[in-house]
């Protein structure tokens, strides 16, 4: 994954924890240098080894931890100059995760080598709908919840995300239902 994904999670457990828990999670995960370029790519096992590493040292579950960081996310992305993608998406929350394909082939453009996720949005209700997520990565379902929430913040709402189909053996496809 890119960079700047490593970096929001440095981002995010310095500012929690502070600096210095922050370099036993990276030392414990392998990463000797200090910081992450952010248009550079790194395997995703470094990713994941951040995640464990910083679950040891702090006793947080994976879940939680991943969660909170895609919450993060929106507004570290917005401080890292992504904020004007994030603006567009609307005007409503639902058109927003409906946008988010075409937002990612944006980013794209920056990041060629970007493997993107896709979410594909159904049964629009007043106050919910039903969000398809779909990536050749595993594991990543309570980051799609942070984001999910983390968008809603954005406009005002605070949502509540529901994994309601986990992706069974073979697929790459999680459902859930978000509601506001
Ligand atoms: C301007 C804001 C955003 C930027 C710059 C951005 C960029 C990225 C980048 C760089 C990755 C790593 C993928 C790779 O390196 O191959 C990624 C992954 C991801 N993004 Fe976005 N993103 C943004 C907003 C969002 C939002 C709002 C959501 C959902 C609500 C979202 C959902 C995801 C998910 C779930 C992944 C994990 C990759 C996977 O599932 O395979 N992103 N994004």
């Amino acid at each position: 994954m890119y960079g700047l994904v490593n970096q929001a999670i440095q981002d995010y457990l310095t500012h929690q924890l502070g600096a210095e828990t922050w370099t036993r999670v990276r030392t414990a995960a392998g990463f000797h240098e200090t910081e992450f370029a952010p248009l550079h790519t790194y395997p995703d096992a470094l990713t994941f080894q951040l995640v464990g590493a910083a679950c040891q040292v702090t006793g947080r579950e994976a879940g939680d931890l991943v969660e909170a960081v895609g919450a993060y996310w929106v507004e570290f992305t917005a401080q890292k100059g992504y904020g004007s993608l994030l603006d567009q998406l609307g005007p409503g929350f639902a058109d927003a995760l409906a946008q988010l394909d075409a937002m990612h082939v944006r980013i794209a453009l920056m990041m060629p080598q970007l493997q993107p996720p896709s979410f594909r949005v159904s049964e629009r209700r007043e106050r919910g709908l039903t969000l398809a997520y779909t990536s050749r990565r595993a594991g990543l379902a309570p980051l799609v919840i942070g984001l999910v929430k983390g968008l809603g913040r954005k406009f005002g709402l605070e949502p509540t995300v529901r994994l309601t189909v986990p992706r069974a053996e073979g697929s790459h496809t999680d459902v859930f239902e978000v509601s506001w």
